[in-house]
């Protein structure tokens, strides 16, 4: 696919740009009020006890903040982090290892927890339980489980699909926090300091426009940011005001409430092809030459929240909204329930 300034999942240029961006303290973490006040609580209790804090599953769509939040745990607790990610986990050898090599209070952080294999997960419902793991020695008839113990640690799961996680997994965290897209002036502020981290001259009014085109995504906004600078650099001297702003973010076809051709184009296809819905996922993944599961995580939560799109159990379905954003006259007979 072409570049897509509004897909929320990482570019190599974001991760270059994004170590350098993220808060390392909660304290600098903006937006998410009712999240931070829930983990600093977790932390803070644990800090009083002494001991680790429990399991943390982290879940919300892509560029929240998620692996931001399992690295503040680390730094806030003072703990050593161990990272890796479900795909990774192929084998139950594989967690056996990495569980086998934590040390007292480390934060082990398993990004993408819905994608680890099965057998792997079994393993980890011990170890979040009891911490222990069973080590298996020999094959076949002959084989034994050898249990070994494992010093305390807190299991950061962070997942786009919570969805997809088995519910005896799911039971196992202490503390699910469920990130969701920012408001526009937390966005804001946000831009406002990698801005000043990054050492753009930004005003607030700059920030404001950056940020309400950027879905409700930090990363999203961190990359509007560097793309209406080099905008700034190479058309108008270096100076970013907010005509200048505006006049890059419209140069990447982005929508002023933050839609990009991706979201666009699911609704057009249920608007125009579909005349509005319902229709299945699957169906309207392939109309938009797109995985149905992109469609699911990224381009439906935030059309939803717009009120551009509803799920229903005969499909999905387009709003009046939707059909007047695109320049659309709403067909009236198609979906009396929704039109009347
Ligand atoms: N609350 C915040 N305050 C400041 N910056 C933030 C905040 N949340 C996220 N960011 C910035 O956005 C970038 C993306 O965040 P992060 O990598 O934590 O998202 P994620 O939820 O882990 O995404 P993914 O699902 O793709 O792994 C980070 O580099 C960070 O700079
Ligand atoms: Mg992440």
């Amino acid at each position: 696919m072409e570049y897509d300034p509004l897909d929320p999942q990482p570019t190599p240029d974001d991760k270059a740009a994004e170590g350098a961006l993220r808060p390392s303290k909660l304290s600098e973490f903006g937006g998410q009020p009712r999240v931070s006040e829930q983990l600093s609580l977790v932390i803070e209790a644990a800090r009083k006890r002494g001991g680790a804090p429990e399991h943390v599953l982290l879940s919300g769509p892509p560029g929240l903040g998620k692996t931001t939040l399992a690295m503040i745990m680390a730094s806030e607790l003072e703990a050593p982090i161990r990272i890796t990610s479900g795909p990774a986990i192929q084998h139950a050898g594989d967690l056996a290892a990495i569980l086998s090599g934590l040390t007292e209070g480390e934060v082990f952080f398993l990004d993408e927890i819905h994608r680890m294999a099965r057998p792997a997960e079994e393993m980890l419902y011990l170890a979040m339980e009891d911490f222990r793991v069973d080590v298996v020695v020999g094959k076949g008839p002959g084989a034994t489980a050898i249990p070994l113990e494992i010093p305390p640690f807190t299991l950061v799961g962070a997942t786009t699909r919570a969805g997809l996680l088995p519910s005896p997994l799911r039971d196992r965290f202490g503390f699910t926090a469920q990130l969701d897209y920012y408001e526009v002036d937390d966005l804001a502020k946000i831009v406002m300091r990698s801005a000043k981290l990054l050492g753009i001259d930004a005003s607030a009014q700059v920030a404001h426009e950056i940020a309400s085109r950027s879905r409700g995504t930090p990363r999203i906004a961190n990359r509007l940011l560097r793309r209406a600078r080099d905008f700034a650099e190479v058309r108008a001297g270096g100076k970013l005001d907010v005509a200048t702003a505006k006049a890059a973010l419209d140069l990447y076809e982005i929508d002023p409430l933050g839609l990009d051709r991706l979201d666009r184009a699911v609704l057009n296809a249920i608007c125009v092809k579909f005349g509005g819905g319902p229709v299945g996922l699957s169906t309207l993944a392939i109309s938009v030459s797109e995985e149905a599961e992109t469609i699911e995580e990224v381009a439906e939560p935030f059309l939803v929240r717009l009120g551009f799109l509803i799920r229903t159990p005969r499909g999905r379905m387009a709003t009046p909204a939707a059909f007047e954003h695109l320049g659309l006259k709403p067909p009236r007979d198609a979906n009396p329930s929704l039109f009347g």
